[in-house]
Protein backbone atom coordinates (compact mmCIF):
# COMPACT_ATOMS: atom_id res chain seq x y z
CA UNK A 1 0.00 0.00 0.00
CA UNK A 2 1.15 3.14 -1.12
CA UNK A 3 0.58 6.67 -0.90
CA UNK A 4 2.19 10.08 -2.02
CA UNK A 5 1.38 13.43 -0.59
CA UNK A 6 2.34 16.54 -2.37
CA UNK A 7 2.37 19.89 -0.88
CA UNK A 8 2.93 23.08 -3.45
CA UNK A 9 5.99 24.18 -4.03
CA UNK A 10 6.30 27.82 -2.26
CA UNK A 11 7.95 31.01 -4.29
CA UNK A 12 11.03 31.96 -2.83
CA UNK A 13 10.52 35.80 -3.41
CA UNK A 14 9.83 36.66 0.32
CA UNK A 15 10.38 34.28 3.88
CA UNK A 16 8.27 31.41 4.49
CA UNK A 17 4.68 32.24 6.20
CA UNK A 18 2.15 31.26 7.41
CA UNK A 19 0.13 30.02 4.30
CA UNK A 20 3.06 27.66 3.48
CA UNK A 21 3.19 26.35 7.31
CA UNK A 22 -0.25 25.08 7.46
CA UNK A 23 -0.39 23.17 3.94
CA UNK A 24 3.00 21.35 4.76
CA UNK A 25 2.07 20.89 8.40
CA UNK A 26 -1.39 19.50 7.25
CA UNK A 27 0.67 16.53 4.83
CA UNK A 28 2.78 16.06 7.50
CA UNK A 29 -0.38 14.62 9.61
CA UNK A 30 -1.91 13.06 7.01
CA UNK A 31 1.78 11.28 5.88
CA UNK A 32 1.99 10.12 10.16
CA UNK A 33 -1.76 8.80 9.90
CA UNK A 34 -1.14 6.86 6.31
CA UNK A 35 2.30 5.27 7.87
CA UNK A 36 0.23 4.51 11.27
CA UNK A 37 -1.91 2.78 9.01
CA UNK A 38 0.66 1.00 7.61
CA UNK A 39 1.56 2.74 4.18
CA UNK A 40 4.55 3.19 2.11
CA UNK A 41 5.05 7.50 2.30
CA UNK A 42 6.50 9.52 -0.11
CA UNK A 43 5.76 13.53 1.25
CA UNK A 44 7.27 16.35 -0.81
CA UNK A 45 7.14 19.87 -0.26
CA UNK A 46 9.56 22.28 -1.50
CA UNK A 47 10.39 25.80 -3.43
CA UNK A 48 9.60 27.11 -6.59
CA UNK A 49 12.50 28.73 -7.35
CA UNK A 50 11.71 29.85 -11.45
CA UNK A 51 9.81 33.39 -12.54
CA UNK A 52 10.11 36.32 -12.85
CA UNK A 53 8.60 37.40 -9.10
CA UNK A 54 11.75 36.03 -7.96
CA UNK A 55 14.33 36.71 -10.53
CA UNK A 56 13.23 40.26 -8.69
CA UNK A 57 13.60 39.62 -5.33
CA UNK A 58 17.32 38.44 -6.08
CA UNK A 59 17.40 41.54 -8.07
CA UNK A 60 16.46 43.27 -5.00
CA UNK A 61 18.90 42.37 -2.99
CA UNK A 62 21.51 42.46 -5.36
CA UNK A 63 22.22 38.80 -5.10
CA UNK A 64 23.21 36.33 -8.07
CA UNK A 65 20.22 33.99 -8.67
CA UNK A 66 21.95 30.89 -7.98
CA UNK A 67 23.23 32.61 -4.15
CA UNK A 68 19.67 33.78 -3.45
CA UNK A 69 17.70 30.44 -4.10
CA UNK A 70 20.40 28.40 -2.14
CA UNK A 71 19.92 31.10 0.99
CA UNK A 72 16.13 31.21 0.42
CA UNK A 73 15.84 27.22 -0.05
CA UNK A 74 17.98 26.89 2.98
CA UNK A 75 15.70 29.04 5.03
CA UNK A 76 12.88 27.38 3.84
CA UNK A 77 13.92 23.94 4.71
CA UNK A 78 14.99 24.84 8.00
CA UNK A 79 11.89 26.15 9.18
CA UNK A 80 9.84 23.15 7.65
CA UNK A 81 12.39 20.77 9.78
CA UNK A 82 11.82 23.18 12.65
CA UNK A 83 7.84 22.66 11.98
CA UNK A 84 8.73 18.84 12.41
CA UNK A 85 7.48 18.53 8.65
CA UNK A 86 8.68 14.44 8.27
CA UNK A 87 8.74 15.29 4.58
CA UNK A 88 10.64 12.04 2.88
CA UNK A 89 11.76 14.77 -0.47
CA UNK A 90 12.39 18.63 -0.67
CA UNK A 91 11.97 20.06 -3.69
CA UNK A 92 14.42 22.47 -6.02
CA UNK A 93 12.97 23.10 -9.59
CA UNK A 94 17.03 24.43 -10.46
CA UNK A 95 18.15 20.52 -10.11
CA UNK A 96 19.33 19.37 -13.82
CA UNK A 97 17.24 16.66 -13.40
CA UNK A 98 14.15 17.96 -12.99
CA UNK A 99 15.07 20.36 -15.62
CA UNK A 100 15.83 17.69 -18.29
CA UNK A 101 12.26 16.25 -17.61
CA UNK A 102 10.50 19.12 -17.81
CA UNK A 103 11.99 20.09 -21.54
CA UNK A 104 11.10 16.49 -22.74
CA UNK A 105 7.73 16.86 -21.83
CA UNK A 106 7.22 20.70 -23.74
CA UNK A 107 8.96 18.93 -26.88
CA UNK A 108 6.75 15.39 -26.50
CA UNK A 109 3.64 17.87 -26.39
CA UNK A 110 5.50 20.06 -29.35
CA UNK A 111 6.19 17.06 -31.56
CA UNK A 112 2.20 16.21 -31.16
CA UNK A 113 1.32 19.83 -32.30
CA UNK A 114 -0.06 21.28 -29.33
CA UNK A 115 1.94 24.10 -28.86
CA UNK A 116 1.71 26.75 -31.54
CA UNK A 117 3.58 30.29 -31.62
CA UNK A 118 1.69 33.52 -31.40
CA UNK A 119 1.86 37.15 -30.53
CA UNK A 120 -0.88 38.25 -27.59
CA UNK A 121 -1.43 41.25 -25.71
CA UNK A 122 -2.41 40.69 -22.42
CA UNK A 123 -2.39 41.93 -18.79
CA UNK A 124 0.17 40.21 -16.77
CA UNK A 125 0.35 39.76 -12.51
CA UNK A 126 3.26 38.89 -11.36
CA UNK A 127 2.01 37.60 -8.18
CA UNK A 128 -0.07 35.09 -9.97
CA UNK A 129 2.71 34.48 -13.10
CA UNK A 130 -0.12 34.83 -15.38
CA UNK A 131 -1.53 36.87 -18.04
CA UNK A 132 -5.25 38.20 -17.10
CA UNK A 133 -8.51 38.74 -18.76
CA UNK A 134 -10.56 41.97 -17.88
CA UNK A 135 -13.41 39.91 -16.06
CA UNK A 136 -10.62 38.42 -13.78
CA UNK A 137 -9.30 41.82 -12.22
CA UNK A 138 -10.83 44.47 -10.13
CA UNK A 139 -13.15 46.99 -10.75
CA UNK A 140 -9.77 49.53 -10.47
CA UNK A 141 -8.14 46.84 -12.75
CA UNK A 142 -5.89 45.01 -9.93
CA UNK A 143 -5.45 41.58 -9.46
CA UNK A 144 -8.02 40.87 -6.67
CA UNK A 145 -5.01 38.28 -5.20
CA UNK A 146 -2.46 40.73 -5.40
CA UNK A 147 -3.65 44.17 -5.19
CA UNK A 148 -0.56 45.78 -4.27
CA UNK A 149 1.29 44.31 -7.24
CA UNK A 150 0.56 46.45 -10.71
CA UNK A 151 -0.99 44.52 -13.21
CA UNK A 152 1.67 45.07 -16.48
CA UNK A 153 0.48 45.14 -19.93
CA UNK A 154 2.50 43.08 -22.36
CA UNK A 155 2.56 42.42 -25.73
CA UNK A 156 4.59 39.60 -26.47
CA UNK A 157 5.45 36.77 -28.75
CA UNK A 158 5.05 33.59 -27.38
CA UNK A 159 4.43 29.64 -27.27
CA UNK A 160 0.92 28.88 -25.99
CA UNK A 161 -0.41 25.11 -25.17
CA UNK A 162 -3.75 24.17 -26.99
CA UNK A 163 -6.40 23.83 -24.26
CA UNK A 164 -9.68 23.66 -25.76
CA UNK A 165 -9.62 20.24 -27.26
CA UNK A 166 -9.12 18.70 -23.75
CA UNK A 167 -12.03 20.60 -22.04
CA UNK A 168 -15.04 18.33 -22.27
CA UNK A 169 -12.54 15.40 -21.63
CA UNK A 170 -11.53 16.56 -18.37
CA UNK A 171 -14.76 17.44 -17.32
CA UNK A 172 -16.08 14.21 -17.91
CA UNK A 173 -13.30 13.02 -15.49
CA UNK A 174 -14.07 15.39 -12.83
CA UNK A 175 -17.91 13.40 -13.61
CA UNK A 176 -16.84 9.86 -13.76
CA UNK A 177 -14.54 10.35 -10.12
CA UNK A 178 -16.32 12.50 -7.58
CA UNK A 179 -13.26 12.69 -5.34
CA UNK A 180 -10.84 14.00 -8.08
CA UNK A 181 -11.13 16.75 -6.26
CA UNK A 182 -12.74 18.07 -2.74
CA UNK A 183 -14.12 19.43 -0.70
CA UNK A 184 -17.39 19.96 -3.00
CA UNK A 185 -17.34 23.90 -3.09
CA UNK A 186 -14.14 23.92 -4.97
CA UNK A 187 -15.28 20.65 -7.48
CA UNK A 188 -18.20 23.04 -8.23
CA UNK A 189 -15.74 26.03 -8.48
CA UNK A 190 -13.60 23.83 -11.22
CA UNK A 191 -16.46 22.88 -13.12
CA UNK A 192 -17.38 26.62 -13.66
CA UNK A 193 -13.75 27.62 -14.64
CA UNK A 194 -14.53 24.49 -17.29
CA UNK A 195 -18.24 25.81 -18.56
CA UNK A 196 -16.81 28.14 -20.91
CA UNK A 197 -14.36 27.63 -23.78
CA UNK A 198 -10.78 27.99 -22.65
CA UNK A 199 -7.57 30.19 -24.01
CA UNK A 200 -4.53 28.43 -25.57
CA UNK A 201 -2.37 28.78 -21.98
CA UNK A 202 1.18 30.75 -22.57
CA UNK A 203 3.59 28.49 -21.84
CA UNK A 204 6.58 30.59 -22.25
CA UNK A 205 8.39 33.78 -21.18
CA UNK A 206 10.90 35.34 -23.73
CA UNK A 207 14.29 36.06 -22.14
CA UNK A 208 13.93 39.13 -22.62
CA UNK A 209 12.35 39.56 -19.75
CA UNK A 210 12.78 36.54 -17.75
CA UNK A 211 15.66 34.63 -17.63
CA UNK A 212 15.15 32.50 -14.40
CA UNK A 213 13.61 29.25 -15.79
CA UNK A 214 14.03 26.20 -18.25
CA UNK A 215 14.95 26.44 -21.53
CA UNK A 216 12.61 25.60 -24.47
CA UNK A 217 13.81 22.50 -25.74
CA UNK A 218 12.35 24.35 -29.37
CA UNK A 219 13.73 27.68 -28.90
CA UNK A 220 16.62 28.60 -27.01
CA UNK A 221 14.95 32.04 -26.57
CA UNK A 222 12.63 31.79 -24.58
CA UNK A 223 12.33 30.20 -21.00
CA UNK A 224 9.37 27.72 -19.90
CA UNK A 225 6.39 29.35 -17.97
CA UNK A 226 6.86 29.35 -14.20
CA UNK A 227 3.44 27.44 -13.69
CA UNK A 228 4.50 24.76 -16.27
CA UNK A 229 7.81 24.08 -14.93
CA UNK A 230 6.51 24.01 -11.01
CA UNK A 231 3.68 21.49 -11.95
CA UNK A 232 6.15 19.03 -13.80
CA UNK A 233 7.85 18.63 -10.30
CA UNK A 234 4.89 16.50 -9.17
CA UNK A 235 6.17 13.87 -11.50
CA UNK A 236 9.85 14.73 -11.26
CA UNK A 237 10.31 14.25 -7.50
CA UNK A 238 9.73 10.32 -8.70
CA UNK A 239 12.12 10.20 -11.39
CA UNK A 240 9.56 10.54 -13.99
CA UNK A 241 10.08 9.91 -16.94
CA UNK A 242 13.15 7.49 -16.19
CA UNK A 243 12.76 5.91 -12.91
CA UNK A 244 9.95 3.39 -11.56
CA UNK A 245 7.29 6.52 -10.62
CA UNK A 246 4.06 4.66 -11.72
CA UNK A 247 3.17 2.95 -8.42
CA UNK A 248 3.86 6.51 -6.56
CA UNK A 249 2.49 8.39 -9.78
CA UNK A 250 -1.37 6.21 -9.46
CA UNK A 251 -1.56 7.38 -5.57
CA UNK A 252 -0.59 10.91 -6.14
CA UNK A 253 -2.71 13.62 -3.71
CA UNK A 254 -2.45 17.21 -4.15
CA UNK A 255 -3.43 19.27 -1.53
CA UNK A 256 -3.32 22.99 -2.16
CA UNK A 257 -4.94 26.56 -1.49
CA UNK A 258 -7.59 27.79 -3.16
CA UNK A 259 -5.82 30.03 -4.67
CA UNK A 260 -3.83 27.83 -7.12
CA UNK A 261 -7.21 25.61 -8.26
CA UNK A 262 -7.07 26.60 -11.69
CA UNK A 263 -3.35 25.81 -12.26
CA UNK A 264 -3.62 22.37 -10.45
CA UNK A 265 -7.42 22.04 -11.76
CA UNK A 266 -6.96 23.10 -15.32
CA UNK A 267 -3.49 23.51 -16.22
CA UNK A 268 -2.07 20.73 -15.09
CA UNK A 269 -4.36 17.87 -15.71
CA UNK A 270 -4.48 18.90 -19.45
CA UNK A 271 -0.72 19.08 -19.63
CA UNK A 272 -0.54 15.87 -18.18
CA UNK A 273 -3.93 14.81 -21.07
CA UNK A 274 -1.78 16.24 -23.77
CA UNK A 275 1.75 14.52 -23.06
CA UNK A 276 -0.87 11.29 -22.66
CA UNK A 277 0.14 10.35 -18.35
CA UNK A 278 -2.37 9.21 -16.33
CA UNK A 279 -4.21 12.01 -14.10
CA UNK A 280 -3.17 12.31 -10.29
CA UNK A 281 -5.90 10.55 -7.80
CA UNK A 282 -6.60 13.42 -6.44
CA UNK A 283 -6.72 17.29 -5.34
CA UNK A 284 -7.44 18.12 -1.56
CA UNK A 285 -8.00 22.21 -1.51
CA UNK A 286 -8.06 24.45 1.84
CA UNK A 287 -9.70 27.49 2.26
CA UNK A 288 -7.15 30.21 3.69
CA UNK A 289 -5.84 31.95 6.76
CA UNK A 290 -7.13 35.60 7.48
CA UNK A 291 -6.34 38.31 9.94
CA UNK A 292 -8.71 38.51 13.17
CA UNK A 293 -12.19 39.46 12.28
CA UNK A 294 -11.31 38.20 8.75
CA UNK A 295 -9.09 40.44 7.36
CA UNK A 296 -6.64 39.25 4.64
CA UNK A 297 -3.18 39.31 6.27
CA UNK A 298 -0.99 42.21 5.22
CA UNK A 299 2.71 43.86 5.79
CA UNK A 300 0.66 47.30 6.14
CA UNK A 301 -2.18 46.69 8.38
CA UNK A 302 0.37 44.55 10.30
CA UNK A 303 -1.85 41.36 10.76
CA UNK A 304 0.56 39.03 9.75
CA UNK A 305 1.41 36.30 11.22
CA UNK A 306 4.83 35.15 11.61
CA UNK A 307 5.35 31.37 12.15
CA UNK A 308 8.96 32.11 13.83
CA UNK A 309 7.28 34.12 16.08
CA UNK A 310 4.78 31.81 17.64
CA UNK A 311 7.33 28.94 17.63
CA UNK A 312 9.82 31.08 19.36
CA UNK A 313 7.05 31.98 21.83
CA UNK A 314 5.10 28.71 22.65
CA UNK A 315 6.54 25.95 20.40
CA UNK A 316 6.15 23.97 17.12
CA UNK A 317 3.35 22.40 18.51
CA UNK A 318 1.16 25.32 19.37
CA UNK A 319 1.70 26.54 15.88
CA UNK A 320 0.58 22.95 14.50
CA UNK A 321 -2.32 22.95 16.81
CA UNK A 322 -4.15 25.83 16.02
CA UNK A 323 -3.31 25.46 12.28
CA UNK A 324 -4.90 21.43 12.32
CA UNK A 325 -7.76 22.17 14.14
CA UNK A 326 -8.91 25.51 13.77
CA UNK A 327 -9.35 25.67 9.67
CA UNK A 328 -12.72 24.97 7.96
CA UNK A 329 -13.31 23.12 5.41
CA UNK A 330 -15.25 25.42 2.68
CA UNK A 331 -14.30 28.91 3.80
CA UNK A 332 -11.47 31.02 5.68
CA UNK A 333 -10.82 31.32 9.30
CA UNK A 334 -8.95 33.05 11.57
CA UNK A 335 -5.41 33.32 12.66
CA UNK A 336 -3.31 35.66 15.27
CA UNK A 337 -0.47 35.12 17.92
CA UNK A 338 -3.44 35.70 20.60
CA UNK A 339 -5.96 33.52 18.95
CA UNK A 340 -3.07 30.49 18.94
CA UNK A 341 -1.72 31.59 22.62
CA UNK A 342 -5.57 31.39 23.87
CA UNK A 343 -6.05 28.33 22.28
CA UNK A 344 -2.50 26.92 23.67
CA UNK A 345 -3.33 27.82 27.08
CA UNK A 346 -7.01 26.77 27.64
CA UNK A 347 -7.03 23.43 25.03
CA UNK A 348 -3.19 22.14 25.27
CA UNK A 349 -2.79 23.85 28.73
CA UNK A 350 -5.78 23.62 30.73
CA UNK A 351 -7.89 20.49 29.24
CA UNK A 352 -4.72 18.07 27.83
CA UNK A 353 -0.96 18.79 29.67
CA UNK A 354 -2.33 19.87 33.19
CA UNK A 355 -4.48 16.70 33.87
CA UNK A 356 -1.41 14.39 32.64
CA UNK A 357 1.26 16.43 35.23
CA UNK A 358 -1.58 16.57 37.58
CA UNK A 359 -2.61 12.79 37.76
CA UNK A 360 1.43 11.24 36.86
CA UNK A 361 2.99 14.27 39.62
CA UNK A 362 0.15 12.35 42.19
CA UNK A 363 0.64 8.79 41.37
CA UNK A 364 4.71 9.18 41.02
CA UNK A 365 4.09 10.81 44.95
CA UNK A 366 2.43 8.41 46.59
CA UNK A 367 2.63 5.61 44.52
CA UNK A 368 6.47 5.27 44.92
CA UNK A 369 6.84 6.18 40.99
CA UNK A 370 4.94 3.72 39.46
CA UNK A 371 1.82 2.73 37.52
CA UNK A 372 -1.09 2.39 40.09
CA UNK A 373 -2.11 -1.39 39.77
CA UNK A 374 -6.10 -1.07 38.76
CA UNK A 375 -8.71 -2.82 40.60
CA UNK A 376 -12.11 -3.82 39.27
CA UNK A 377 -13.53 -1.67 37.19
CA UNK A 378 -16.90 0.63 37.38
CA UNK A 379 -19.42 1.77 34.84
CA UNK A 380 -18.08 5.30 35.03
CA UNK A 381 -14.22 3.65 34.28
CA UNK A 382 -15.93 1.53 31.52
CA UNK A 383 -17.86 4.24 29.96
CA UNK A 384 -14.48 6.89 30.37
CA UNK A 385 -12.37 4.20 28.83
CA UNK A 386 -15.28 3.64 25.89
CA UNK A 387 -15.39 7.22 24.85
CA UNK A 388 -11.37 8.02 24.78
CA UNK A 389 -10.67 4.88 22.68
CA UNK A 390 -13.42 6.07 20.02
CA UNK A 391 -12.06 9.66 19.93
CA UNK A 392 -8.15 7.98 19.49
CA UNK A 393 -9.80 5.38 16.75
CA UNK A 394 -10.02 8.27 14.68
CA UNK A 395 -6.42 8.43 14.09
CA UNK A 396 -6.23 5.07 13.42
CA UNK A 397 -8.29 5.17 10.28
CA UNK A 398 -7.77 7.17 7.39
CA UNK A 399 -7.84 10.72 7.36
CA UNK A 400 -8.47 13.51 4.66
CA UNK A 401 -7.68 17.11 4.66
CA UNK A 402 -11.09 18.27 5.49
CA UNK A 403 -11.82 15.58 8.70
CA UNK A 404 -8.65 16.74 10.44
CA UNK A 405 -10.32 19.20 12.68
CA UNK A 406 -13.03 16.78 13.71
CA UNK A 407 -10.64 14.42 14.96
CA UNK A 408 -8.96 16.53 16.88
CA UNK A 409 -12.35 18.04 18.43
CA UNK A 410 -12.94 14.57 19.53
CA UNK A 411 -9.79 13.95 21.66
CA UNK A 412 -10.37 17.17 22.87
CA UNK A 413 -13.93 16.46 23.90
CA UNK A 414 -12.67 13.29 25.25
CA UNK A 415 -10.10 15.70 27.76
CA UNK A 416 -13.05 17.28 28.76
CA UNK A 417 -15.16 14.17 29.56
CA UNK A 418 -11.23 12.89 31.40
CA UNK A 419 -11.20 16.15 33.08
CA UNK A 420 -15.44 15.86 34.59
CA UNK A 421 -14.73 12.05 35.27
CA UNK A 422 -11.10 13.08 37.46
CA UNK A 423 -12.93 15.72 39.29
CA UNK A 424 -15.58 13.76 40.25
CA UNK A 425 -13.86 10.71 40.99
CA UNK A 426 -11.68 13.07 43.41
CA UNK A 427 -8.43 10.51 43.69
CA UNK A 428 -6.71 12.91 45.96
CA UNK A 429 -9.50 12.29 48.29
CA UNK A 430 -9.95 8.56 47.71
CA UNK A 431 -6.22 8.53 48.84
CA UNK A 432 -6.75 9.76 51.85
CA UNK A 433 -8.73 6.89 53.59
CA UNK A 434 -7.02 3.19 53.04
CA UNK A 435 -10.40 1.97 51.95
CA UNK A 436 -10.54 3.73 49.45
CA UNK A 437 -7.27 3.61 48.51
CA UNK A 438 -8.11 0.58 45.95
CA UNK A 439 -10.18 2.63 44.30
CA UNK A 440 -8.09 5.55 44.12
CA UNK A 441 -5.37 3.20 42.23
CA UNK A 442 -7.96 2.12 39.84
CA UNK A 443 -8.80 5.87 38.84
CA UNK A 444 -5.37 6.85 38.35
CA UNK A 445 -4.38 4.04 36.13
CA UNK A 446 -7.79 4.15 34.19
CA UNK A 447 -6.94 7.69 33.94
CA UNK A 448 -2.98 7.24 33.11
CA UNK A 449 -3.89 4.16 30.26
CA UNK A 450 -6.65 6.99 28.82
CA UNK A 451 -3.99 9.38 28.34
CA UNK A 452 -1.48 7.15 26.98
CA UNK A 453 -3.83 5.62 23.95
CA UNK A 454 -4.75 9.89 23.55
CA UNK A 455 -1.29 10.72 23.41
CA UNK A 456 -0.45 7.41 20.71
CA UNK A 457 -3.09 9.30 18.76
CA UNK A 458 -2.14 12.72 18.76
CA UNK A 459 1.65 11.88 17.82
CA UNK A 460 0.02 12.60 14.45
CA UNK A 461 -1.07 16.05 15.56
CA UNK A 462 1.46 17.66 17.91
CA UNK A 463 4.48 14.80 17.76
CA UNK A 464 6.97 16.23 19.81
CA UNK A 465 5.14 16.90 22.57
CA UNK A 466 2.91 13.52 22.34
CA UNK A 467 6.31 12.00 22.61
CA UNK A 468 7.46 13.83 25.93
CA UNK A 469 3.89 13.30 26.89
CA UNK A 470 4.67 8.78 26.26
CA UNK A 471 7.91 9.19 27.95
CA UNK A 472 6.32 10.34 31.09
CA UNK A 473 4.40 7.76 31.14
CA UNK A 474 7.12 5.55 30.14
CA UNK A 475 4.55 3.96 28.06
CA UNK A 476 6.01 0.63 25.87
CA UNK A 477 6.73 1.30 22.13
CA UNK A 478 3.11 1.57 20.38
CA UNK A 479 2.62 -1.36 17.78
CA UNK A 480 3.36 -0.40 14.08
CA UNK A 481 1.37 -0.14 12.06
CA UNK A 482 -1.10 1.30 15.10
CA UNK A 483 -4.56 1.49 16.57
CA UNK A 484 -5.84 2.17 19.21
CA UNK A 485 -5.80 -0.02 21.97
CA UNK A 486 -6.47 0.35 25.90
CA UNK A 487 -4.68 -1.36 29.07
CA UNK A 488 -1.27 -1.05 27.41
CA UNK A 489 0.11 0.55 29.87
CA UNK A 490 1.07 -2.14 32.97
CA UNK A 491 0.52 -1.02 36.58
CA UNK A 492 3.20 -1.40 38.65
CA UNK A 493 5.18 0.13 35.77
CA UNK A 494 7.40 2.78 36.55
CA UNK A 495 7.08 5.97 35.39
CA UNK A 496 9.13 8.23 34.13
CA UNK A 497 10.10 11.74 34.66
CA UNK A 498 7.29 14.34 34.98
CA UNK A 499 7.80 17.70 33.63
CA UNK A 500 4.85 20.50 32.58
CA UNK A 501 3.95 19.57 28.95
CA UNK A 502 2.69 22.76 28.07
CA UNK A 503 3.60 25.59 29.94
CA UNK A 504 1.70 28.38 30.31
CA UNK A 505 1.88 31.32 27.76
CA UNK A 506 1.53 34.70 28.77
CA UNK A 507 -0.01 37.53 26.57
CA UNK A 508 3.83 39.47 25.15
CA UNK A 509 4.06 42.82 27.14
CA UNK A 510 2.71 45.33 24.61
N1 LIG B 1 4.71 28.43 -6.51
C1 LIG B 1 3.30 28.35 -6.54
C2 LIG B 1 2.82 26.93 -6.36
C3 LIG B 1 3.36 25.95 -7.35
S1 LIG B 1 2.84 24.33 -7.02
C4 LIG B 1 3.26 23.47 -8.34
C5 LIG B 1 2.71 29.22 -5.43
N2 LIG B 1 3.51 29.47 -4.40
S2 LIG B 1 3.13 30.36 -3.11
O1 LIG B 1 4.37 30.59 -2.39
O2 LIG B 1 2.39 31.51 -3.48
O3 LIG B 1 2.28 29.43 -2.19
C6 LIG B 1 0.96 29.14 -2.46
C7 LIG B 1 0.40 28.22 -1.40
O4 LIG B 1 0.65 28.74 -0.09
C8 LIG B 1 -1.10 28.13 -1.40
O5 LIG B 1 -1.69 27.31 -2.28
C9 LIG B 1 -1.33 27.61 -0.03
O6 LIG B 1 -0.91 26.29 0.00
C10 LIG B 1 -0.43 28.47 0.75
N3 LIG B 1 -1.06 29.73 1.14
C11 LIG B 1 -0.67 30.99 0.79
N4 LIG B 1 -1.41 31.89 1.49
C12 LIG B 1 -2.28 31.26 2.28
C13 LIG B 1 -3.15 31.66 3.33
N5 LIG B 1 -3.36 32.91 3.68
N6 LIG B 1 -3.77 30.66 4.01
C14 LIG B 1 -3.52 29.33 3.77
N7 LIG B 1 -2.70 28.95 2.83
C15 LIG B 1 -2.25 29.85 1.88
O7 LIG B 1 1.57 29.58 -5.54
Amino acid sequence: MKSYITTPIYYVNGSPHIGHAYTSIVADIMKRNRRALGYDMMLSTGVDEHGQKNQEAAAALGMEAIAYLDMRCKEFREVFDLFDVDYDYFVRTSRDAHKAAVASMEQTIFDKDLIVKKEYTGKYCKGCEEFKRDSDLTEDGDCGLHPTMKIEESKEINYFLKMEPFREKLLQHIEDHPDFVQPNAFRNELKKMLAEPLEDLCISRPKSRVTLGVELPFDPDFVTYVWFDALANYLTTINWPEGDYSAWWAECEHLIGKDILKPHGVYWPIMLMAAGIPLPKKLSVHSHWTGEGGIKMSKSIGNVVDPNEVMDLMGVDALRWYLARHMRAESDSQISVELIRQTYNSELGNKIGNLLSRVAKFSNKNFDGKVPVAGALTAEDEALRKLVLEAAAGFGEWIDMPDIPARIQAIVAAADVMNEYIDQQAPWSLFKNEDTRERCATVLHVTLDCQRVLFEALRQVIPGSAEKALAMLNAPAPASPWKAELDKLPGGNPLGEIDSLFPRVNAPEA
